[in-house]
């Protein structure tokens, strides 16, 4: 398999849903000690997804252990209203999904607006179509892998498709393609070979014990992600 875009460099996401939430400070730090590119932050709202995590409190209380690109994805409807919060906090990018409101181009240069790279998330069901006109309003395409919501699910095969007609889509503008959900050293290379540069993993980074382990599963994804591209 070969990359339509080798030039956009492979990010690994670990995804803190996973992590344990009674030492998150550490979690987040070993992540990063053990290889990580940015740290991927689900705010779930109980309303848009059926399942409650953490606001901007948390992302804020976590900044200052350190200077990766906090990768905030937001799973809440509405959005706007706490967008600027979310960057307040420290957000690097913020991710909007195109299902939770009614103006998503304003949405994304709300985030703009406020100093902050752009991302517009769609869910499996949702077609590559949705983002068509919002191309040139956004740093960073999410497309979901799974059913938003939890953690530990598996990789829906039929976004493979669209992975690579959004690749297609996004030409040789400067916009991150990342896929979440279901993303294992089993399953990336599909993703990467499909156009994926940035994958978000929960599960398959924080499993075993600690720093040791997170470095091996951290390698071992972004091993099965660069051979798609030799
Ligand atoms: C799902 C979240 C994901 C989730 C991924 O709604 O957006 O980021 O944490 O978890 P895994 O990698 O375990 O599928
Ligand atoms: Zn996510």
């Amino acid at each position: 398999m070969s990359n339509p875009n080798p030039s956009s460099p492979i990010r690994i996401a670990p995804s803190i849903l996973a992590a344990n939430f009674s030492r998150l400070g550490q979690e987040v730090t070993d992540a990063i000690e053990a290889g990580a590119d940015w740290v991927h932050l689900d705010v779930m709202d109980g309303h848009f997804v059926p399942n409650i995590t953490f606001g901007p409190d948390v992302v804020k209380s976590l900044r200052p252990l350190t200077d990766a690109v906090f990768d905030c994805h937001l799973m809440i409807s509405p959005a706007d209203t706490y967008l600027e919060a979310f960057a307040k906090a420290g957000a690097d990018i913020i991710t909007v999904h195109a299902e939770a409101g009614a103006h998503l181009h304003r949405s994304l240069q709300a985030v703009r607006a406020l100093g902050k790279k752009a991302g517009v998330a769609i869910n499996p069901a949702t077609p590559e179509s949705a983002i068509e006109y919002v191309l040139d309003s956004v740093d960073l395409i999410l497309v979901m892998t799974v059913n938003p919501g939890f953690g530990g699910q598996k990789y829906v095969e039929a976004t493979t498709e669209k992975i690579r007609r959004v690749r297609r889509m996004i030409g040789d503008r400067p916009i991150d393609l990342e896929v979440d959900g279901g993303i294992t050293a089993e399953t990336i290379a599909v993703p990467a070979g499909a156009g994926a540069n940035v994958f978000v993993a929960g599960s398959a980074v924080y499993k075993g014990a600690g720093l040791a382990d997170y470095r091996a599963n951290i390698e071992a994804l972004r091993q099965a992600a660069e051979a798609t591209r030799r």
